[in-house]
C-alpha cells in the first residue's frame, strides 16, 4: 500500500519544475527568444508514430501499453547483438538500477565482446521520462558568457545530450561497433521476426509489419522507448529519502548533517546542480538539473581510447556529438547525472575515472586544494590540471561554483568526517529501502 502511494506520488509529472526551468532559461535570454520558446514544446510526432512522451510536461499513461511489454522483451534480448550475447540489459542491468553491473570504466562490446567503449554506463532510472529536450542557448557575446545572461545548455539523452528522443537513442547502441555492433538493420529485424515474440510483434504493429524492415525497426525502437518510460521499475521511488519526503521515516543525525553539507551553497553546494527539493506539485527530486558542466575530471588510463594522446572526449564538442562542436565554450561539458542510487555504483563520471563514491567526493573538494593528488605532472614537474582536455580548452572547466573555487594549499570544503556524512545521505537515495513491517522494521525506527 505504502509503495503504491509513493509510486503514484512520484509519478506525478514535474510540470511545475520543468516549466520553471524552461522559464528560467527563457528569462535569461532575450525575452521571447525562439530557441527558448521552442524548447518547451513537446517533440513533433512523426506521421508514422503516435506522439512521444518526451518530457515531464506530458504525463505517463495510466496503462501499460502492449508496445511497452514488447519493448521489455527487446530490451532483454541478447539475440539483437552481433555477438548474440549482449542486450541493453547487459550494460543497463535491471538489478543495478539500470546502471552497469560492474565497476568497469567502460563496457566491452562488439562482435567478440572485446571492443571497449569510451564512456561509463549511466543509470536509466528516474531520469528518462523527465529529461527535457536539449536546449542550446548560445551567448551572443563574450560579455554575455561571463555574466548571468548566459545559461548553461540543458537536456537531451546521453552524457552529451545528443538525442532528443529515446527511440533515436536506442538505435545507437544497436549499431555502435563497441556495443551491440549490428551492421545490417534488415538482419536485426529478421531476428525480431523469428524471435519467440515475433508473433506478438505482428499483433501489436500489424500483420505486414515485417514486410517493411525500416518500419519494423522504427516500431521496435518505439517499443523500447515505451518500456523505458512506462515500466514502474524505472521509477520505483522506494528510497529512504522518498519515504522521508513523505513523512514516513526520519533521517539519522549523520544523514541530515550530510544533507546540510550537500545543500549549503558555501560548502558542498551540490544541490545547485543535483537538485534535491520537491517540485511545487510534490514531484520528488531527481538530483539533477540536466545542465552541462565541465568538472575537469582527470584523464582515465583505463580507457583504451586514451592511449592515443591526441584523443579527447570533449562531450558537447564530440567526437560522439557533432552538431554543436563549433562552440568552443561548450567543449568538455557533460550532462549532470542523477545521484539516485549513486551509492550502488562502482564507477563514476563520464569517463569512469573513479571507482568509489568516496573518491568521487574527495575529488570535488580537493581538486583545487591539492591538484597534485589528482593530476599527473609533466616533464618539468608541473601539475597538468584538467589533463583530460586539450590545453586550450581547459578554461572551460568550472572554477566559479563552490566547492570548485579554492586555492592550492587551501582548506578543502569537507574533511573525511564530512564526507562520511554526505555518503550516509547519498545512501538514502538507494531504492528498495525496507519500510514498515518485516525484519528490517527495527532499523527504520532507529533511523539507521
Ligand atoms: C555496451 C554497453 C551498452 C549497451 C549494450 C547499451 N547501452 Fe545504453 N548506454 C551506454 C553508455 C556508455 C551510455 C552513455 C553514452 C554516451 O554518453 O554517449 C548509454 C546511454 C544510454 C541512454 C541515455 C541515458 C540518459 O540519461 O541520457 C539510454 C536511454 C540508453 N543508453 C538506453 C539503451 C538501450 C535502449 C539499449 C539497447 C538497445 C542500450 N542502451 C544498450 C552503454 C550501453
Ligand atoms: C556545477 C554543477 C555541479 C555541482 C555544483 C556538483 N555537481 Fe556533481 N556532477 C555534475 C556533472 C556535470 C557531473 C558529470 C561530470 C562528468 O562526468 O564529467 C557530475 C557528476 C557527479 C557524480 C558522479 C555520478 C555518476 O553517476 O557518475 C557524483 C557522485 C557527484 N556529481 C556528486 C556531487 C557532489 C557530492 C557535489 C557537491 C560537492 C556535486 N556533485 C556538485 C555537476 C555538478
Amino acid at each position: 500500500m505504502a509503495v503504491l502511494f509513493v509510486r503514484a506520488a512520484g509519478r506525478r509529472p514535474a510540470v511545475a519544475a520543468f516549466a520553471a526551468a524552461a522559464a528560467a532559461v527563457a528569462a535569461l535570454v532575450v525575452p521571447g527568444s525562439a530557441v527558448a520558446a521552442g524548447a518547451a514544446q513537446p517533440a513533433v510526432p512523426s506521421a508514422a508514430q503516435p506522439p512521444v512522451v518526451q518530457n515531464a510536461a506530458q504525463a505517463a499513461p495510466p496503462v501499460y501499453s502492449d508496445a511497452a511489454a514488447l519493448g521489455k522483451l527487446l530490451f532483454n534480448d541478447p539475440a539483437l547483438s552481433a555477438s548474440g550475447r549482449m542486450s541493453c540489459a547487459t550494460c543497463h542491468s535491471p538489478s543495478h538500477a539500470y546502471g552497469p553491473p560492474n565497476g568497469l570504466a567502460a563496457q566491452f562490446g562488439g562482435p567478440d565482446l572485446r571492443s571497449q567503449g569510451t564512456r561509463a554506463v549511466p543509470t536509466l532510472r528516474y531520469v528518462l521520462n523527465r529529461t527535457p529536450r536539449w536546449v542550446h542557448v548560445q551567448a551572443s557575446s563574450f560579455a554575455e558568457r561571463v555574466t548571468d545572461a548566459d545559461a548553461a545548455p540543458t537536456g537531451g539523452f546521453t552524457w552529451d545530450g545528443r538525442f532528443n528522443r529515446l527511440q533515436d537513442q536506442a538505435t545507437f547502441p544497436l549499431f555502435n561497433p563497441n556495443e551491440m555492433a549490428n551492421r545490417d538493420p534488415v538482419k536485426v529485424v529478421a531476428q525480431i521476426e523469428h524471435a519467440p515474440y515475433g508473433a506478438r510483434f505482428r499483433q501489436v504493429f500489424g500483420d505486414t509489419i515485417f514486410a517493411t524492415p525500416a518500419a519494423a525497426l522504427r516500431q521496435a525502437m518505439y517499443a523500447i522507448e515505451r518500456f523505458q518510460l512506462e515500466d514502474p521499475s524505472f521509477h520505483p521511488y522506494t528510497s529512504k529519502f522518498d519515504y522521508y519526503l513523505d513523512g514516513k521515516v526520519q533521517l539519522s543525525a549523520a544523514e541530515l548533517r550530510g544533507k546540510r553539507l550537500f545543500d549549503d551553497p558555501t560548502s558542498g553546494n551540490c544541490a545547485s546542480c543535483h537538485l534535491d527539493q520537491s517540485g511545487v506539485n510534490g514531484a520528488h527530486p531527481l538530483f539533477t538539473d540536466y545542465t552541462f558542466e565541465a568538472l575537469g575530471v582527470p584523464r582515465n588510463p583505463e580507457l583504451r581510447a586514451n592511449r592515443d594522446p591526441a584523443y579527447y572526449d570533449e562531450g558537447l564538442c564530440g567526437p560522439l556529438r557533432t552538431d554543436v562542436a563549433s562552440n568552443k565554450a561548450y567543449c568538455g561539458l557533460f550532462k549532470t547525472p542523477t545521484l539516485r542510487n549513486v551509492a550502488t555504483r562502482a564507477v563514476f563520471f563520464h569517463n569512469g575515472r573513479f571507482h568509489t563514491l568516496r573518491d568521487a567526493l574527495r575529488f570535488y573538494v580537493e581538486r583545487d586544494t591539492d591538484p597534485a593528488k589528482w593530476y599527473p605532472k609533466d616533464a618539468h614537474g608541473r601539475v597538468q590540471k584538467f589533463d583530460d582536455l586539450p590545453v586550450a580548452l581547459r578554461v572551460n572547466v568550472d572554477t566559479t561554483d563552490e566547492p570548485l573555487t579554492r586555492k592550492a594549499g587551501g582548506r578543502p570544503a569537507w574533511n573525511e568526517r564530512d564526507i562520511d556524512d554526505v555518503i550516509a545521505f547519498l545512501k538514502t537515495l538507494n531504492d528498495d529501502y525496507p519500510l514498515d513491517n518485516g525484519p528490517h522494521a527495527q532499523k527504520v525506527a532507529g533511523g539507521r
